[in-house]
């Protein structure tokens, strides 16, 4: 056990248990978390969310052009976002963690920078953490940082799961960018003929789905979480 958390209350416990910490600007990660949840309680696993609130509501959509391009440069600095006091499910021990939330300018968000630097010691520090991250496709900067900060914090991690838009470049750029200044490129004249929808596919929240119930046959079966493919042509396309 590591020093100072708690045992669950219900030990020895039959079920694993599964912390969701989480941030989510846009709702992108949001889904995602609720459908690898899904798979995980097929599986019979408990699963608990600690939904990461910035201390001011960040808005979304964020208002015009001119404030997008400021929050892709604030956020290209690692800017911290400050984050409120976390609830107590945050003081016990998982059998896993799953910490979630989109890449902001090739980095994690800054809210999830925040809670690195304020609790990443004291959640993460011994626990076994899976890292999925919710992108429109460039992951492996962010992911680079955070495993630093992961092995900083003390945490074990064996695997990571990510999530990149489908829609093909460049209009997957311009459609976001556009959808995070309060536009609607899925409705707008000849940007709608390459850009469909935002974010996520409905058969990567299936996808997302078949990871939970892959996690949680690992965590009942204890085979390695390392194992898993999770770099799939459907959450990477
Ligand atoms: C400020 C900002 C910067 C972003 N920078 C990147 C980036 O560098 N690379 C990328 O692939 N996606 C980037 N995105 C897109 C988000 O990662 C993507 O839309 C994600 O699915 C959003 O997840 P969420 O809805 O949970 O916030 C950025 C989004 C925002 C708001």
């Amino acid at each position: 056990m590591i020093e100072g958390k708690e045992i669950p209350s219900d030990s020895p416990k039959k079920n694993p248990q599964v912390l969701f910490l989480y941030f989510s600007f846009s709702g992108q990660t949001g889904v995602l978390v609720n459908r690898l949840a899904a798979g995980l309680k097929e599986q019979g696993v408990e699963v608990s969310f600690e939904k990461l609130k910035p201390v001011r509501h960040l808005r979304f959509p964020v208002d015009g052009i001119l404030r997008t391009f400021v929050m892709m440069l604030t956020t290209f600095c690692r800017i911290r976002v400050p984050i409120r006091e976390l609830s107590p499910k945050c003081d016990r021990e998982y059998d896993l963690i799953i910490l979630a939330g989109p890449t902001w300018s090739y980095n994690p968000s800054g809210p999830v920078l925040s809670f690195l630097d304020r609790y990443g010691s004291e959640v993460l520090g011994g626990q076994e953490v899976l890292p999925l991250i919710s992108c429109r496709g460039y992951w492996k900067l962010h992911w680079w940082g955070l495993r630093r900060k992961l092995r900083r914090c003390g945490a074990h991690f064996s695997n990571l799961i990510a999530f990149t838009h489908p829609n093909p470049e460049p209009w997957c750029t311009i459609g976001v960018f556009l959808k995070i200044a309060g536009k609607n490129p899925e409705r707008s004249g000849f940007i709608s003929k390459h850009y469909d929808r935002f974010g996520h596919s409905n058969k990567q929240m299936e996808e997302a789905w078949r990871f939970g119930v892959q996690i949680g046959e690992s965590l009942k079966g204890n085979t390695q979480l390392a194992a898993i493919n999770f770099q799939t042509k459907l959450a990477l396309p």
